[in-house]
Parts: C-alpha cells; structure tokens; sequence
C-alpha cells in the first residue's frame, strides 16, 4: 500500500510531505493539491503545495549540497547510484500501484516503468564512471602560428543545481532520467514532479532517501503550477533545467535564463508504410506504438501515411489487431485505460467530433464512459482535419491515404513537430532516404517510434525539443568543460 511501510514516514495524515534538507516536512502553506485518479475521478492522494519561500531554501540547500557532492570521489556517486537502483527495484509493487492509481497506467507496465527505472540510474552510474573519468590532452603548435608551449587538460565539470520536471506519463522513469545524469556529474537536483504521478515520485526520492544520499543534494517539492512553477523555472539558483511535457516546454524556454536547457515536447509521429510493407508487421507496430498506455506517449504513432495500393488491406489487419484489445481499469491490466484527466478526454473527444464533421470514416463507433475512450481508428483523414496535425494523446490513430512516398514525407515535414518518425519497407535502401528526408529526432526502421533502449540518442526536432537526451548525452549536457592550461618556457629558454 502506498505510504506504508518503509514509506511511512513521507505522509502526514492524508497527504503527503515534500522532501528537503534529508527530511521530509509539511508545508507552511497549511494547503495541499489533490491528485485525482482516472478511473475513479475522485481524489486519490493529496501533496503539499509549497511556497516560494520553501523554494528558495530548498534551492539554497541544493546549492550547498551540491558544492561537497562535486568533491565526492566519481567512485562513491556511483556506488549510491547503485544502491537506489537497488531500493527502487527492491519496493517496485508500492511505487507501481501508485502509478495505477495516479495515472491509471496497466498494472504490468507500471512495474516495467519502475524496473526501468533502475536499470536507468545503473547504466547512468557505469556510464558516469566511464565518460567522466576522461578528459583530453591538447597541445598549442597543432594551430598557426603557435610553439608546443602550453598544454590544455580539460575535463567536465558540473552546472551545480539542475530543475528537473517530468510529465505524468512517465513520472518515475522520466524523472530518473535526469536524476541519475545530474547527480553521477556531481550536480544537485530539484525535482518538481506533475500533479499526478507526484506521489509515486515522492516514493522514488524516497529510494534515494534510503540509499543514504547526502542532505539537501536531492530535494522534491510539489505544488501548484501557478504558484511555483514560473518561480522555479526563472529561479537565479537553478543551474539547468531538463524538462519533458507539452506546450509548457516553449514557455519556459522563453523565461528561463542563460541556463542549459534539455527539452523533450510533444511529437506527431508519423508511420508510413510503403506498398512492399510487412503488412502485419506494419499493423502489429501501429497497435503497439499507437495504443500502448493509450497513446500518452510521446513517441506514440500518432499520424498512419498508407500507400493507397496497400491501405485497405493495412486498414484491415489494424482493424482485426484493435478489436482484440481489452479496454478498462488499469488494475485489471487492460490495455486501454482512462486517460489521465477529463480535460485530455474533452480534448480528444474535440478532434473526434472535428474529424467526423469533416467526413473521416470511423472504423469503429466512438465510445467514452468518465475519462475511458474506447480505441479509434480513423481512416480517409483528410489535411484539413485537426486530428491530421495535433497530438491526441489518446487511444485514436488518423490514417491518411498517399500517393506517392514524397506526399508522405512532406505531411511528415510540415508538422510543427519533429520527435520521431518510422518506415515500413522491405526496401532498406529506400529506407535510408526516406529516413533522411524526415525531418525529425530520430526514425525508426521497420518498429513503432519508441525512445528505449535508454541510452540511445532521443531528441525533437523544431517543437519538439531542445537538446539530445539519453544517459550518455544527458550526462554530457549536464556538465560544462574546464580546462587548465600549463603554460611551458618559451622555445629560446628550453634546454637542448
Ligand atoms: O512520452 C514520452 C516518452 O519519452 C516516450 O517514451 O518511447 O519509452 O514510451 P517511450
């Protein structure tokens, strides 16, 4: 049960405490935000709401944390790193059922999220001792006009405090995804976590708490947007911010100071699939990459660009693959579940009503009980329709007919978006220059757009981010490079 056991000491009463300082505290605010469950759509969990003034001394201690963490030997960061991926995966049922609750997301993969997790903040932890164990050796007479008489060594160092804010759709695994990075480059960390998904959060730092992290180099502080969103995001004592989420994204790049930003937004992943196409294979990745958590992924196909010649056979096989799956609670593992608010279900249920207006064929009846949207598949969407632009967010996939293989590109290109993108063909050739051609992050050969392994490269083009993730990069970009030069005797002094 969530705030049992070894948690007990996160919660108060009904809601639970913000982390600072090694502790876990009430707010001064007396007020608290509650996170509403999907399915239910009655409050599940409440969280502190926290002031500006608790954020300005949770950012103080973070900063002093972060000052002794960066002398902490790479060796003994990452043995810790180790040993909350160890806890995380060891309490992995409490912090799934939180995920069930929260975000309403199946039960199976609620677990894989927080195995994943840790796996996470291992790789971060091996990769760490590696990359940031090395630096380079340079010598002045490789450039013009210069004598071997100065010698640069640089290495990496940390930016010193990261923001890190994930989005509800991965709160514990996007939120590792910038812990582990930050801390093994001897950054501190504030977390702020979204609304729902804060309370499995506030279980993960927990891990860390138990681990035996130092005070004050990990802190989490929830609360309302309005109040301490902007004010963390423009803090003078944030260092970097790794942010995953929509539009929010852009206005904080906006805001933000002269600080490095990692950004990961929305995407509009297309799926195109050629006349030589592994048809199954094609309708089996569309399910899968467009319903899975009922399409509330990033990543997911939201946009199917079909060869006419091909289109009602892979119209057909999707159909047949979407009707075998099981729709309902999260707790029953079904494979669609609520969406995460009613706001998102009005949302998506306003590019149904949109594209039905307009002519797209439904290929199955609309259906929405509370937050729970029955899977669509939209066929003969049209240009004109919202649908074959914005980002649902939920289990209904568009299919526009093409012509010719540049028809689909150029859909794929005039997207706002640029995240990921696939192509199906047996063609591997022709799956080169398609993959050239697209604008976007990352395509995907022959499967569904997906950002794992976790240490693959992940980023957006245009709207869709700013910067390059995965442990690997977001190691790097957590870290600025030093270098100390040794200046040596001019030519005419040196002996021999
Ligand atoms: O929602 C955005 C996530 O980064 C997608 O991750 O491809 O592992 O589902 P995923």
């Amino acid at each position: 049960m969530a705030g049992s056991g070894v948690f007990e000491g996160i919660k108060e009463g009904e809601v639970f405490k913000y982390y600072t300082d090694g502790e876990w505290k009430n707010s001064t605010s007396g007020k608290s935000v509650a996170i509403i469950n999907p399915t239910t759509r009655t409050t599940q969990y409440k969280v502190q709401a926290c002031t500006q003034e608790e954020v300005n001394k949770v950012i103080e201690s973070s900063k002093i944390a972060q000052k002794q963490w960066a002398k902490t030997p790479l060796w003994k960061r990452a043995e810790l790193l180790h040993k909350a991926a160890a806890i995380l995966k060891e309490h992995k049922a409490p912090i799934a059922e939180c995920l069930v609750k929260e975000i309403a997301k199946p039960a199976k993969d609620s677990v894989t999220e927080v195995v994943r997790s840790g796996d996470l903040i291992s790789y971060c932890a091996e990769e760490g001792v590696r990359i940031l164990g090395e630096g380079k050796f340079l010598v002045s007479d490789s450039f013009p006009g210069n004598e071997r008489t100065k010698y640069c060594l640089t290495s990496k160092i940390p930016l010193g405090v990261v923001l890190a804010i994930p989005p509800f759709n991965y709160p514990v695994n996007l939120a590792v995804s910038k812990i582990g990075p930050a801390l093994i480059a001897g950054n501190s960390l504030v977390l702020k976590p979204p609304t729902q998904g804060a309370v499995a959060c506030l279980h993960m730092v927990h891990c860390f708490h138990l681990a035996g992290f130092p005070k004050g180099l990990i802190s989490c502080v929830t609360g309302k947007g309005s109040e301490i969103g902007d004010f963390l995001t423009m803090h003078p004592g944030v260092n970097c911010i790794s942010f995953t989420g929509g539009d929010t994204g852009i206005a904080i790049s906006k805001k933000a100071g002269m600080v490095p930003l990692q950004m990961e937004l929305g995407g509009k992943d297309a799926c195109i699939v050629l006349e030589d196409a592994d048809l199954d294979l094609a309708a089996a990745n569309i399910i899968k990459g467009g319903f899975s958590y009922s399409g509330q992924r990033c990543t997911a196909v939201k946009v199917v660009l079909v060869m006419e010649s091909v289109a009602d056979t892979l119209v057909e096989k999707v159909n047949a693959k979407l009707a075998k799956l099981k729709v309902g609670p999260p707790e029953e593992d079904c494979d669609i579940t609520p969406v995460v608010s009613e706001s998102s279900a009005n949302f998506i249920e306003g590019l149904a009503k949109d594209a039905k207006t307009k002519g797209a064929t439904f290929c199955q009846e609309y259906k929405r009980e509370g937050n729970l949207i029955w899977p669509v598949l939209l066929d003969h969407v049209r240009p004109d329709m919202r649908i074959a632009w914005e980002e649902p967010f939920g289990p209904i996939i568009p299919v526009i007919r093409i012509n010719s293989v540049e028809e689909g590109i150029h859909h794929c290109n005039a997207s706002n978006f640029g995240l990921q993108g696939c192509v199906f063909t047996k063609d591997i050739n022709k799956a080169i220059l398609i993959s050239d051609a697209m604008e976007t992050g990352t395509v995907q050969i022959n499967s569904a757009p997906a950002r794992g392994p976790d240490h693959f490269p992940f980023q957006g083009l245009k709207d869709s981010g700013i910067g390059s993730q995965g442990i690997t990069n977001s190691i790097n970009m957590m870290t600025k490079v030093k270098s100390t030069v040794i200046n040596l005797p001019t030519p005419s002094y040196t002996m021999g």
